[in-house]
């Protein structure tokens, strides 16, 4: 069929029956044990019995639970370490992934990643539900030898939320990190020599990337078929075409980063069988000669590398403003994995009705919040704070518009801001 109307003489790619891939150097395979539809996060939780990996929305908003990914791209063939939300990837789609976890990177007893260790070295952690997902956020960011500015790491943690340690003690510790990181940020970082094993070849902590399954064997990307789950991964649009002819009348679906599962639940609709097509060449491709066409699916975090690329050509440079708004949709883990949305993303028909008579008019009737409300929550009782504290200034004879309160608010932090002594408080 596929010589017949594209004239290729491409073969289909061998298929196997099991995906296989790494998780924390020990490789597994995984098939139809596995109901269809698990995520990676509930394998990784429920049968590998890692628990470090945390779950919270399940959307893609919250960032509890981020792991570390390394993936061979199918036109490049570089391998890239990425931040990605495990709970949106289902386990069948990561087929030649070497994954890690916060257990995979350090430990207690084997030594800390230097990204843990400034964690707690910068008191960046409390009940420490979000830390593992913010660890490996950070951890994918340095990994294979990235050196971040202190910019791009306070942009990429745009999905990772906290609900009680707060951002400033997370992000200088990590920016302490950062290439640009000011002499007095590096000099508060844990001290790796003094307190950690060092790993011989990196000069780092020893995050146990060395160790493999002795049994480890390097996963050469192919098809996969899964029968009881009726899912098939294909790397080639031969092999693509071949699975949509013998699945006939069958209802598919083409699931890609199957980042959307977080808005549109797979289970509420109707498909028989599942396609990942994520590793077809032609589908990932970006060519610049003669044009710019992007392929699709390129996830959003490669177009916007592109796009940057190619402003600099003249006649290209509105790519900049796209670039600049892709960086504002999601997050940095689930741009990673979430392919540039297509024409048929879009609804043809998209209508919006204010709901009349709501008891909140501005309210929204539904959204995907998750982290949103406890920081809602939070800034009420800091916005309540700061009208007292105008009051208190006001009474004390300040007339000044702006004054600076240091968070967090701590009872100091209060009394000194109040312009009052402490013998002036009412303790009830
Ligand atoms: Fe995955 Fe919230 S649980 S992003
Ligand atoms: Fe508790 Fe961040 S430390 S959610």
């Amino acid at each position: 069929m596929w010589n017949a109307i594209f004239g290729s003489s491409e073969e289909p790619s061998p298929t196997a029956l099991e995906v296989t891939f790494t998780l924390n150097g020990k490789q597994v395979t995984v098939g139809n044990e596995v109901v269809e539809g698990t995520s990676l996060n509930t394998y990784i939780r429920d049968v590998a019995k890692l628990k470090g990996t945390k779950f919270m929305c399940t959307e893609g908003g919250c960032g509890a639970c981020v792991v570390a990914a390394t993936i061979e791209h199918p036109v490049t063939k570089q391998k890239q370490t990425l931040s990605i939300n495990s709970c949106l990837v289902p386990v069948f789609a990561c087929h030649g992934w070497d994954i890690r976890t916060v257990e995979g990177i350090g430990n207690k007893r084997d030594g800390y990643h230097p990204v843990q260790a400034n964690l707690a070295q910068f008191n960046g952690t409390q009940c420490g539900f979000c830390s593992p997902g913010m660890v490996m956020n950070m951890y994918s960011l340095v990994a294979d030898g990235k050196t971040p500015t202190m910019a791009e790491v306070e942009n990429a943690f745009g999905g990772n939320l906290c609900r009680c340690t707060g951002y400033r003690s997370i992000l200088d510790a990590f920016k302490a990190l950062a290439k640009d990181a000011t002499p007095m940020m590096k000099k508060q970082c844990a001290d790796i020599e003094d307190m950690y094993k060092i790993c011989s070849k990196t000069g780092l902590a020893c995050s146990g990337s060395c160790k493999k399954d002795s049994n480890f064997e390097e996963i050469v990307p192919k098809s996969v078929k899964i029968p009881a789950a009726n899912w098939y991964k294909v790397t080639t649009l031969n092999d693509l075409f071949s699975v949509i002819t013998s699945l006939g009348a069958t209802v598919y679906q083409l699931s890609a980063g199957n980042t959307a599962e977080g808005v549109y639940r797979h289970y509420n609709r109707q498909f028989d069988a599942r396609i990942d097509v994520k590793d077809v060449p032609d589908l990932r491709t970006i060519n610049t000669s003669g044009g710019f066409t992007v392929g699709a699916n390129v996830t959003l975090t490669e177009a916007i590398a592109a796009f940057k690329t190619q402003a600099a050509i003249t006649g290209y440079s509105y790519l900049t403003e796209l670039a600049n708004h892709l960086d504002v949709v999601a997050n940095t883990s689930v741009r990673n994995n979430y392919k540039v949305p297509g024409a048929k993303d879009i609804p043809a028909d998209f209508r919006i009705n204010f709901r009349k008579n709501a008891s909140n008019p501005l309210g929204l009737l539904n959204s995907k919040a998750t982290g949103e409300p406890a920081l809602n929550m939070s800034i009420v009782c800091f916005f309540a704070l700061r009208n007292a504290l105008d009051s208190a200034r006001k009474d004390a004879g300040d007339v000044a518009d702006y004054y600076d309160i240091k968070l967090p608010a701590t009872v100091e932090t209060i009394a000194m801001t109040s312009l009052t002594d402490t013998s002036q408080f009412t303790f009830a």
